[in-house]
């Protein structure tokens, strides 16, 4: 079946834990902002709910969770394995009984606190820790982590609603700022390290995180959601059913690493122990380039078996010759991104309902002004996996390049 593309309807949008991990300027604005809620939930309402929704490249699970509060069953696959972590934990049904639970293990922590009763962890093992944390605020986290580590050991799923709040804590007091295209360090203001230096302080700041986190916990949605931990290059080994509707925003051929920016997460919550681990894990994503996986890079040669028509090989080879540095280390990029993206099309033609429609998300890109059509490579990629009728919408303007655009490609099996 082939339908034409509908407009989508303008939502409002509660904004929970379950879609958000910290708020304001705090960080992960860019993975899940109440856009991209909104945008989700436009196109999940053009289709009739009780639906199968996958997304291959789910994140922080917007879309799975967005699905299961419509009453669909939604699945999401992701290769972070924090962000599984993560998205699972939002996707989870509370109980009041396990809600009322963990309000009084944080009693229980803030308690232990102020007895002077904890040995603190360990400072996370991330390369300059003092310049994300200043040393009042690390001393309180790694208390904090010791005290949840050690009061929540009856319930995992308690446990993991502390780490949420926790998690929301230490991108608050870390140095990090997120509100550029890639994250940098704020100016150490000091006045600001003398006013957190006081515990009590920062655990008011810990409580009221979690009384939001357990707020928007107890709101169950009625549908599944679940989260698998892979790699959607080889998604027809991980999904077994078919689906009627996907919606993602896979990585963007952009250079972002989501590895970079979930660093100070991920070494908390023990998922890394040192750079190498996070350059393997950006050298599995599709668009990583963190550590190793520059390098290895270099050395990656294209694949015959790949999808290369003459307007991709034109623009890889232009951007090769842009600069006798990293031209080809760009080139390479860029194709290997796209030569990532064929192998994962191919298997989406395997897990998709016959008529199942598919929304990509995507961003176009440039590089030494040789604009990449990622639209078009998605579009032609799609149609040449087998699916029918691909067509692009024009979404936003993305960033302050003129050129620069958000995509939606849809397409139906
Ligand atoms: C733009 S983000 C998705 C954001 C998501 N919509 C959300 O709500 O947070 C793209 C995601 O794709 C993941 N990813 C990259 N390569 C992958 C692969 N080969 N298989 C599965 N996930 C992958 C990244 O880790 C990242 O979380």
């Amino acid at each position: 079946m082939t339908r034409t593309r509908r407009t989508l309807p303008r939502q409002n949008v509660d904004l929970t834990f379950k879609y958000n991990l910290a708020h304001g300027r705090h960080g992960w604005l860019r993975l899940t902002p109440a856009y991209s809620v909104k945008l989700v939930n436009g196109i999940l309402n053009t289709s009739d709910s009780g639906i199968a929704v996958l997304d291959p490249f789910s994140g922080s699970g917007t879309t799975p969770l967005s699905a299961a509060y419509r009453g669909d069953t939604g699945t999401g696959v992701e290769i972070n394995p924090f962000l599984t972590w993560f998205a699972r934990v939002k996707a989870a049904h509370y109980g009041a009984s396990l809600l009322q639970q963990t309000r009084h293990r944080v009693d229980e922590i803030d308690a232990r606190l102020s007895a002077g009763d904890v040995t603190p962890v360990e400072r996370p093992p991330i390369r300059n820790v003092k310049r994300w944390w200043d040393d009042p605020e690390l001393a309180f986290l790694c208390l904090l982590k010791a005290a949840i580590d050690e009061t929540a050991t009856e319930s995992a799923e308690c446990k993991n609603l502390l780490l949420v709040g926790f998690s929301r804590v230490l991108i608050r007091l870390s140095n990090a700022a997120f509100n550029h295209q890639s994250m940098s360090f704020k100016k150490r203001d000091d006045s600001q390290g003398l006013l957190f230096a006081h515990a009590p302080g920062l655990f008011w700041m810990f409580r009221t995180e979690m009384e939001f986190v357990l707020a928007s916990a107890g709101d169950n949605p009625p549908g599944k959601a679940e989260i698998l931990l892979g790699d959607s290059r080889w998604i027809s080994s991980l999904v077994r059913r078919k689906h009627a509707l996907l919606i993602t925003s896979p990585p963007y051929p952009n250079r972002m690493s989501y590895i970079r920016e979930l660093r100070p997460y991920m070494y908390w919550l023990g998922y890394l122990t040192n750079g190498r681990e996070a350059g393997e894990i950006d050298w599995s994503a599709i668009g990583g380039t963190w550590g190793i996986a520059t390098s290895r890079l270099g050395e990656w040669e294209r694949p015959e078996n790949g999808f290369w028509p003459k307007y991709l090989n034109k623009a890889l080879d232009d951007i090769a010759k842009s600069d006798n540095r990293s031209g080809r280390l760009l080139s390479n990029y860029v194709a290997k991104y796209f030569y990532d993206m064929w192998i994962h099309l191919q298997g989406i033609a395997n897990v998709m309902a016959a008529g199942g429609e598919v929304h990509y998300i995507v961003g176009n890109s440039s590089f030494y002004k040789v604009l990449v059509p990622v639209e078009l490579l998605f579009r032609d990629m799609l149609h040449e996996a087998g699916f029918k009728n691909a067509q692009i919408a024009k979404i936003r303007k993305r960033g302050s390049k003129k050129e620069l655009y958000e995509y939606d490609v849809t397409a139906w099996r």
